[in-house]
């Protein structure tokens, strides 16, 4: 690619809005915390257990991932895995990241959700004093559990209300629609949360259909088998529904054999609010700059689509307005020249 195009991408401001604080685990710190923590690891070294990130769909990559966050279990553990995310999302210039974290891998082992909270926030607070980057907390419900399982989680939650600033749906998504958990997010709904949900990864199109009529999420995670459905498409486009695409993470799990024929261009192309985001960075081989740089090797996409993606991934957010257009007038700035 262009060395010229392959720079702008990679200092181009950016939020990132999908990413598992749990997926940015990498197997040093895997490692170094179960040593600390006394936590038994099936593997026997770092190698070993990058040996494993061998996936074949979702699931697999899955019970690898819920091994990994096995290793965490105090408030100091949340926090080092936090800092060292946003130490290298901010060698990716993101100004802004809205940060996905699964409770309920947490609590189902005994650890406090206050554990869980507090150290990642501390971290968020941190960043924003030391490097002047935003971030806020979206707190995930684990389809694979019941409904009445997210209820309970939303009623741990909410003595924390004012450290997330909204709920999403992640974890296996075949046979685990979106309005499975219509009760719960119609709740979420009123106490005033932002709602995404992943949806159409995997799954067919009529759960993204369904994670917007049932659910009334405001941005879709993944959503790229949308152009399956040209009808899903033309809706997408006309309300400009949010996509968080994750190129790398498409490869890793199979969705696309090979980053050219992923569909993020064709997306764009039907006037889809597309952003790119990496989702679990340690397992899918790269963070923010390491998709953008991939994808744009590729596929044909040109400066004008770098320019749209980053003043998409801020149009995106659930920042202020004021905040928001802040940060669009840096990427206009960034462009300028
Ligand atoms: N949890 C972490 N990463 C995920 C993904 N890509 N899809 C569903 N659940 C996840
Ligand atoms: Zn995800």
């Amino acid at each position: 690619m262009d060395e010229a195009l392959l720079r702008t991408v990679q200092t181009m401001p950016k939020a990132e809005l999908h990413i598992h604080i749990e997926g940015s685990l990498e197997p040093e710190l895997i490692f170094a915390l179960a040593g600390r923590n006394n936590v038994p690891l099936a593997y026997a070294s770092v190698e070993d257990l990058r040996r494993a990130y061998a996936f074949d769909d979702l699931q697999s990559f899955l019970d690898i991932y819920y091994a990994g966050a096995s290793v965490l279990l105090t408030e100091q553990d949340f926090y080092d895995m936090t800092r060292a995310y946003l130490q290298r999302a901010k060698a990716d210039n993101v100004r802004h990241a809205e940060i996905f974290f699964d409770p309920q891998t947490h609590t189902a082992r005994g650890v406090a959700f206050s554990v869980v909270i507090d150290g990642i926030t501390r971290a968020l607070r941190e960043a924003r004093t030391q490097h002047g980057m935003s971030g806020s907390l979206i707190m995930c419900f684990l389809r694979h559990l019941s409904e009445e399982d997210a209820f309970s989680t939303l009623e741990q939650a909410l003595p924390h209300r004012d450290k997330f600033i909204g709920v999403g749906l992640d974890s296996s998504e075949y046979g685990h629609p979106p309005e499975k958990f219509a009760r719960v997010f119609a709740r979420c709904r009123e106490l005033g949360l932002h709602l995404v949900a992943h949806a159409g990864e995997e799954g067919p199109p009529a759960y993204i259909q369904t994670a917007l009529d049932v659910l009334q999420v405001e941005r879709i995670d993944h959503g790229v088998r949308c152009l399956e459905d040209p009808a899903l498409t033309r809706r997408l486009a006309r309300e400009q529904v949010p996509l968080t695409v994750c190129p790398l993470s498409n490869i890793k799990l199979r969705v696309f054999n090979q980053l050219h024929e992923h569909n993020l261009l064709a997306l764009l192309e039907a006037d889809i609010a597309a952003t790119v985001n990496s989702d679990d960075p340690a397992y899918f081989g790269g963070y923010i700059n390491d998709n953008f740089a991939a994808v744009f090797e590729a596929l044909p996409l040109r400066r004008e689509h770098a320019y749209r993606l980053a003043r998409n991934s801020f149009t995106a957010s659930f920042l202020d307005p004021q905040a928001k257009q802040q940060y669009l007038n840096e990427v206009d700035a960034f462009f300028e020249h």
